[in-house]
């Protein structure tokens, strides 16, 4: 069954991309030309221009990027943004305290003046697009090496931005892609005042927690509201109490008639990263090599985060953010390694790269393409062991604060110490913030212990030339580094905010530079960043080679596919909802979408992930869903589409063939995962969560009809 449906798989993405009408992440300039009458077909009543005009308003104008690495949507004229819980989460953890916990007890404010401003925050609208492929091209030849290509490149991408941005109005970015043959320019304006409405809590927002977490059948109410604040004249403004809800130009209708089957469903929002163009080989080194380290780190992070966080509130406010970015990836990571895996997904990349051999062997393309193959998997086996000393180290510099932060304070501190007084004078208040943002969150005892833990892993299992220090403590301690770490965090400065913000006072260069934590974080750093000299060659054959690899498969058409991998940069997927195979899991009539039922089915009191606020049986009990049942008088929570998504499609809104909002997508399910890799149209499937599950959470279940009351609502 399996072999069939990848048969089939490898057949069709490689023979008839029209088939496949769900797959690709779509550019909005590109939609009249090549997906139009496909949509209409399947239920879209807007056009084009409706969805995306330079000199109208259209549709996109309600769509932001939120925070850089999430999606949201504009919901009322009054500025309202809708997202996920999980994109709204790291600020919702930021604004709660142990006393005022809106993380754990949810929260809404009743009135503007209650909105809650976190540090930062911003939204991100897109004004623009356009191609300048030719125009940077022209500007290279094939005798350049990699890096005269960038620099090249580099000093066009810096021209266009300057024509573009307006004199510093609009942040204006450059992107390569189909690995480097096409450029696009994107037109941003930011807005920097975004204040947190409201929020179901935790045991809702994130119900299901990471044992669900990629998994379908679901139950989260996976949302969280925000506002955009603007001058009076409607412009970015730092934040101030003058400034006022955005009028955006366009803002989304909401509909509460709800979905069925095979209703068309768009969503339009920032896909992060996919690799629909990734090697055989580098799928291969990533199953064998860099996942199987990423995985091990995160889960011995994990576990030692957890028994702090444990320990009190407090900790856990400090740390559930970075906690859940960890355990998403380690899930996720896993779940890449069994699915690609299972597939054989390198293989079926592999029967590919013979026929592009094939053809590229032919006199005509011999020249051009016949190294192309042949480098690309030298480079892959000559990085393998690196690979996977790269993510143990990543991993180990994204969990432990004190890998980075005592560099990155430290090379501020290090050009303060070099200036002179009046330059001093003007360094000061940008470190002192910087000083005061580092250690708002931290804990020492958790922090020493996965340094300690990470290192130990680092050195234990990394496999490749380490730093000079670590190898020094390692040989000398049996790779433990509890009692190393325990004593350079008395001797350093970095670990009080007192004693650094004291080197402000008191430069002293030289204490700095045998500051010890200062050391082990600049000599990870460097060698997170090392070039070794050996591998300079075959990288640049390697990047040259795969962007001829991906000219060549489209030129030869071995392969069909019209759109550029993701690289968060906006698109947009449509498709339908659409069931999957009856699952005894899901108590719903069809396995397309579950409800308040399945929800309390789940519900484990006390547990960590299955608990539920109070009320929410009760409100179950007596059935009190007022005009958001569906017709079977079910409250309907999450449902399936098919629509080619991937993470920073978090909380893209889910729209009709009107243009309305239905839902938002907040994750896909186990088969998904290996989506950044492959598109598999038949199990593949996004999970959202259905508007009407938000409505009610926020007018019944909360009491916050004045949000509702904000809306545009369609429909019943
Ligand atoms: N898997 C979702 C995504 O990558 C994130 C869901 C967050 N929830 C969680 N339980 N960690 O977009």
């Amino acid at each position: 069954m399996k072999k069939l449906t990848l048969t089939l798989v490898v057949f069709l993405l490689t023979f008839s991309s029209a088939l496949f009408a769900n797959e690709g992440m779509w550019f909005l300039m590109h939609i009249e030309r090549l997906n139009q009458r496909d949509m209409q077909k399947m239920g879209l009543q807007l056009t084009p221009e409706e969805i995306y005009s330079i000199n109208n308003h259209s549709l996109k104008d309600a769509i932001v990027q939120f925070n850089g690495g999430c999606t949201a949507s504009i919901i009322s004229s009054n500025g309202l943004v809708l997202t996920n819980h999980h994109c709204g989460y790291d600020k919702i953890a930021e604004l709660s305290t142990a006393e005022q916990n809106h993380l754990k007890n949810g929260f809404w404010a009743t009135s503007l003046e209650e909105e809650l401003k976190p540090q930062r925050s911003y939204v991100r609208f897109f004004v623009r697009m356009d191609d300048v492929s030719n125009r940077i091209l022209s500007q290279v030849n094939d005798s350049m090496s990699e890096k005269e290509r960038e620099a090249v490149i580099n000093k066009e991408i810096a021209k266009i931005q300057e024509e573009n941005n307006e004199g510093g109005k609009y942040t204006v970015s450059v992107r390569p892609f189909y690995q480097g043959n096409e450029y696009y320019y994107f037109v941003y304006q930011d807005y920097n005042d975004v204040r947190l409405v409201g929020t179901p809590p935790e045991s809702i927002g994130k119900y299901g927690g990471d044992t669900d977490n990629w998994e379908w059948p679901r139950h989260t109410g996976d949302f969280s509201l925000f506002r955009v604040y603007a001058d009076k004249d409607g412009n970015p403004a730092q934040y101030s109490k003058e400034n006022v809800p955005l009028k955006a130009k366009h803002h989304l209708p909401v509909t509460i008639d709800g979905v069925k089957e095979n209703d068309f469903a768009m969503i339009l929002g920032y896909p992060g990263r996919t690799n629909r163009w990734m090697p055989a080989e580098g799928i291969e080194q990533n199953v064998n090599y860099a996942y199987p380290a990423w995985v091990e780190g995160s889960k011995l992070s994990m576990d030692v985060m957890k028994k702090y966080m444990d320990e009190s509130e407090g900790i856990n406010l400090m740390y559930s953010s970075s906690y859940a970015r960890i355990a998403n990836y380690w899930k996720n990571r896993q779940g890449m390694i069994d699915a690609l895996t299972a597939h054989k997904t390198a293989e079926t990349k592999r029967n590919v790269e013979k026929k592009f051999n094939k053809w590229a062997n032919k006199k005509a393309n011999l020249e051009r393409y016949g190294k192309v193959i042949e480098n690309i998997n030298n480079y892959y086996k000559l990085t393998n062991d690196r690979a996977r000393h790269a993510n143990y180290l990543r991993v180990l510099l994204r969990s432990s604060n004190f890998s980075v932060l005592p560099y990155r304070l430290g090379s501020g501190l290090e050009n303060y110490a070099n200036a002179n007084e009046a330059q001093q004078e003007q360094l000061r208040p940008r470190l002192q913030a910087m000083i005061e943002g580092s250690y708002s969150a931290i804990y020492l005892p958790l922090e020493k212990d996965v340094f300690a833990q990470q290192l130990s892993l680092y050195t234990s299992k990394a496999n490749y030339p380490l730093p000079e220090l670590v190898v020094k403590v390692g040989e000398a301690n049996n790779n433990d580094f509890t009692s190393y770490i325990s004593s350079i965090f008395e001797l350093s400065m970095f670990s009080s905010k007192e004693r650094v913000a004291a080197f402000l006072e008191y430069p002293d260069i030289e204490i700095l530079k045998n500051d010890p934590l200062y050391k082990l974080s600049g000599e990870l750093l460097a060698k997170y960043r090392e070039q070794p000299e050996e591998l300079k060659q075959p990288t640049n054959d390697f990047q040259a080679s795969f962007r001829l690899l991906v000219e060549g498969l489209r030129q030869s058409g071995l392969s069909k596919i019209k759109y550029p991998d993701a690289n968060s940069t906006l698109r947009l997927s449509y498709g339908k909802v659409r069931a999957l195979p009856k699952d005894p899991r899901n108590d719903a009539k069809i396995n397309n979408y579950t409800t308040l039922k399945g929800v309390v089915a789940k519900y484990q009191p006390g547990d960590d992930e299955f608990d539920l606020p109070e009320g929410m049986v009760d409100f179950y009990n007596n059935k009190d869903y007022g005009r958001y049942a569906n017709e079977r008088g079910e409250l309907p929570v999450n449902f399936l589409s098919d629509n080619d998504i991937t993470g920073g499609n978090s909380g893209s809104p889910v729209l009709n063939g009107k243009g309305e909002l239905i839902g938002l997508a907040f994750d896909g399910n186990i088969e998904a995962m290996a989506g950044d890799v492959i598109f598999d149209k038949k199990l593949q499937r996004t999970i959202n969560v259905d508007i009407r599950y938000v409505l009610w959470l926020i007018d019944k279940f909360s009491n916050a009809k004045h949000i509702v009351d904000e809306l545009t609502i369609v429909g019943n």
